[in-house]
């Protein structure tokens, strides 16, 4: 059934993005107005609403508002990913990251692992770098491997842990990595238990990114292509909550067209073909 659309005005469509600004650091560009009004409108039919002042209202003081904010999150991200996203830098991950890590580690005696996947939306990037991994052989059964995967999106986080992918989801993926790591399932690709055994996906908000790290620290921090959502200041608050999740060495890796070049950060630049990461000052 096909509900009438609600006009959203100026000032109506002003507080909702302070509101999501706020509360997930996201910008609403001033052309989403329309299209938010759209996608909301058969929400403010269900709620029986009659204006999106009074849906601000309900997002911000009812006893439901934490259910409702959850329903609009999908609505406001994108969630937009594949398997082996921007594969220069996973190259650099497999063969400059991970020897060094795993060297460095072993001569302190230290066998464990942590991988943060930060804004890892529907999966591909946790399971990616879990093929990595598998892949590189260098770490077997008496290494204690952790890669956690956290978004704001609850339904994105579902589909992460349900690991049912389209064909289209592995157009940047070797086709033998597709054999050994998933099982054809009809029109699709369900991935095999080898490749969950090291991932736990959690909902959790990059602004307050302590409070799913769970005392976690990690050494390696993918967060790529969410950053470009963000404002400056949001940005460099996100990038605090890493350096407070990180030791010295550990590595960040950001999207293609995101950088720290407007933030203060105790990251260093190292730079490979095809590809900058960063890492945390000794
Ligand atoms: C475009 S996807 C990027 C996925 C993956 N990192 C990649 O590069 O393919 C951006 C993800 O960031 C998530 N996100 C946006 N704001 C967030 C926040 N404040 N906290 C946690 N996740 C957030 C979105 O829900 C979305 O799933």
């Amino acid at each position: 059934m096909t509900v009438a659309k609600v006009a959203m005005q100026a000032e109506e469509f002003r507080l909702i993005r302070e509101y999501v600004a706020e509360a997930a650091g996201l910008v609403l560009e001033e052309g989403k107005q329309k299209g938010l009004a759209a996608k909301l409108s058969p929400r403010l039919h269900e709620l029986r609403l009659r204006s999106f002042t009074e849906y601000y209202s309900y997002l911000k003081f009812s006893p439901g508002r934490s259910a409702e904010w959850q329903r609009l999150v999908p609505l406001i991200t994108n969630n937009e990913t594949y398997f082996f996203r921007e594969s220069a830098q996973l190259s650099v991950l497999a063969q400059e990251v991970l020897p060094a890590l795993k060297e460095s580690k072993l001569a302190r005696g230290e066998r464990s692992l942590r991988i943060l996947s930060a804004g890892c939306s529907s999966g591909e990037e946790a399971y990616t770098i879990a093929m990595l991994l598998l892949e590189s052989g260098g770490f077997s059964w008496d290494w204690d491997v952790r890669i956690t995967g956290v978004d704001i999106d609850t339904r994105a986080l579902e589909a992460a842990r349900q690991g049912v992918y389209r064909e289209r989801a592995f157009w940047a993926t070797e086709p033998h990595l597709v054999e050994r790591y998933l099982k054809r399932q009809g029109d699709s690709y369900v991935v095999r238990d080898i490749l969950r055994k090291w991932i736990s996906f959690k909902q959790g908000n990059l602004l307050e990114l302590a409070d799913s790290a769970g005392g976690e620290t990690f050494d390696v921090i993918l967060c790529r292509n969410v950053l470009i959502y963000f404002a400056d200041q949001t940005v460099q608050r996100v990038v605090d909550n890493f350096d407070a999740l990180q030791a010295p060495g550990s590595y960040l890796f950001l999207g293609h067209s995101e950088s720290l070049s407007r933030t203060q950060a105790s990251y260093l630049p190292l730079r490979f073909p095809g590809a900058i990461i960063y890492q945390k000052r000794e």
